[in-house]
């Protein structure tokens, strides 16, 4: 998310620490890191979902916002 606004794309955010969902991106192509305990519905992580406010990219990424 930091990485988001710093290029001014701003994501509705509540929580920021990766409880309520509301940041949610897809993820099309490239890899992020998640810290371990992060909640993640089982649906969110089939489909290519995550948190972005708790997300870190690992290197380029394509997304849906
Ligand atoms: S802002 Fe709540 S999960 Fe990211």
């Amino acid at each position: 998310m930091l990485a988001l606004e710093k290029e001014g794309i701003l994501i509705p955010s509540l929580c920021r620490s990766g409880e309520c969902s509301m940041c949610r991106v897809k993820i099309v192509s490239g890899k992020v890191f998640q810290p371990a305990g992060v909640p993640v519905r089982k649906s969110d992580r089939k489909y290519g979902y995550v948190h972005s406010c708790v997300s870190y990219p690992l290197e380029d990424l394509e997304i849906v916002i």
